[in-house]
């Protein structure tokens, strides 16, 4: 008879055939261990040469020992070895573990054309090689923690029985209205003009409202002609979208959850990262951190926004007063220690700040949304509740402008069985911001794309 457990074909051998250097400095001493990696820098003495090899697993890598001479004249900065020796406990403070080679192979040579040296380079020279940025200390920890911060986000989403949906890249709405869209594809194609998404927002609403807490986590682009330090042609969202949830302080619970717990789970992973961009990038960083675990985010609303900022006595560019956009100038005060000193939430802008789908406050005046600012980079997440009656929505997007037959199907979501929903969007850019200290996000996304730059 057939017996599904003898079956089992999988082997319980180790897939790779070294182990990564992380896990490596866990290990006791042993005998007869291979890595493999790329040097980042060479020390050669008398007696003995001393090597750093990192495999981009960790922030500092593994020094090495060879005391064949000619063994050390084969390393060079940037070269591709694999190594094999002894695995013995480190008298230096700076690590538990090295190795001592007595076998090395070099699996890819690198000349002295190699632009990577020991020496500190600036972000901007990093940003010329692109393809190198990963070899480099600063460039790797951004990937490590990139990494950490999506599993973080998706950790929150999962104990909160959310289910993760996939909302589609190429789209025929323009979600936010903005009119940045990029068009794709000849327009005989889809027998219609359609975009790269801006926003997977709509689409989640569809899911959200049979299956209860979704979330989708991707791509977005916008044609943006602002070249600021917080804008990308393409970057990642994290949106949430919640059906049966009332109020929009319930959405910032969740939000300011889903922050907090996202960087927790960061500092958790990737402590030798987070302090390696507090040593070098920003002082503050941790402090930072960890203030913002310790106590709540602050809450006040446009109206109350604006009256702080008429109170300041601070000189601003732009005019503060109500009806006015909140400009960067103004998010950054109202979030800075001179104000409130951790981040806060905005709430209940007036209608005509704000896209079409957001649910109308009874004042008439303005809608139950919010922006999530952050000190010293702005807004980090923006969301709603989200209007679900059939005839308000309908008349908003007569107002904006919009063909309602085109969208039949997004008020349809209303007319059988609408519920009260709301949902949130994470900039995932500006999330590595304030998780590295760093102050562009052309420094925390791999490739950046942004007006005029798509290289690669
Ligand atoms: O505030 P936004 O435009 O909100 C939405 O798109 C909603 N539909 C989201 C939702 O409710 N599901 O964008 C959300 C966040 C911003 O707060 C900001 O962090 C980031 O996306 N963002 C950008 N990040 C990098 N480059 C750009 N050009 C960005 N535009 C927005």
């Amino acid at each position: 008879r057939f017996n599904l457990q003898s079956c089992r074909t999988y082997s319980t051998k180790p897939l790779f055939p070294t182990k990564t250097i992380r896990s490596l400095l866990c290990e006791q001493p042993q005998t007869n261990v291979t890595l493999r990696g790329w040097v980042r820098s060479v020390r050669q003495q008398k007696q003995l040469s001393f090597a750093n090899i990192n495999d981009g697993s960790t922030l500092k890598g593994i020094q090495v020992i060879l005391n064949d001479a000619k063994n050390a004249a084969r390393l060079s900065t940037g070269a591709c070895v694999e190594l094999q020796g002894q695995l013995t406990t480190s008298p230096g403070k700076e690590q538990n573990m090295e190795l001592q080679v007595d076998k090395l192979k070099v699996l890819g040579e690198c000349d002295n054309t190699y632009p990577l040296q020991k020496k500190r380079h600036t972000l901007e020279f990093m940003r010329t090689i692109n393809h190198l940025r990963s070899r480099a200390n600063t460039g790797s920890a951004v990937l490590r923690m990139r990494h950490a911060a999506g599993e973080g986000l998706q950790k929150f989403f999962a104990d909160q029985e959310f289910i993760q949906v996939n909302t589609p890249l190429l789209t025929s709405s323009d979600c936010e209205g903005g009119g940045e869209v990029f068009s794709v594809a000849p327009s005989d194609f889809f027998k219609k003009p359609v975009y790269l998404t801006v926003s997977g927002q709509l689409h989640a609403e569809i899911m959200a409202t049979s299956m209860g807490r979704v979330y989708t986590f991707g791509p977005v682009f916008r044609a943006e002609e602002s070249m600021t330090s917080r804008h990308l042609a393409e970057f990642w969202m994290a949106e949430a979208e919640i059906a049966f949830i009332d109020e929009l302080d319930q959405l910032l619970d969740v939000t300011e959850a889903n922050i907090q717990q996202t960087t927790q789970h960061v500092m958790d992973k990737c402590y030798d990262d987070v302090a390696f961009f507090n040593q070098w990038v920003d002082k503050q960083l941790l402090n930072r951190l960890r203030t913002s675990l310790d106590k709540p985010f602050v809450r006040m609303t446009y109206t109350e926004a604006i009256d702080i900022l008429q109170r300041s006595n601070k000189t601003f560019q732009f005019p503060t007063i109500w009806g006015a956009s909140l400009q960067s100038e103004h998010e950054r005060y109202l979030a800075s220690d001179e104000c409130c000193g951790r981040p806060v939430f905005v709430t209940d802008y007036p209608k005509e700040l704000k896209p079409f789908y957001m649910r109308a406050n009874p004042d008439g005046k303005t809608v139950g949304c919010f922006d999530l600012l952050l000190p010293g980079i702005g807004e980090l997440v923006g969301g709603s509740m989200r209007e679900d009656r059939y005839d308000i929505l309908q008349h908003k997007m007569e107002v904006a402008g919009m063909n309602c037959e085109d969208y039949q199907w997004y008020l349809d979501l209303r007319k059988y069985g609408s519920a009260p929903h709301g949902g949130y969007g994470i900039g995932f850019e500006r999330l590595m911001l304030w998780l590295t200290g760093l102050d562009n996000v052309r420094e925390v996304v791999p490739i950046p794309r942004w007006a005029g730059h798509c290289k690669y």
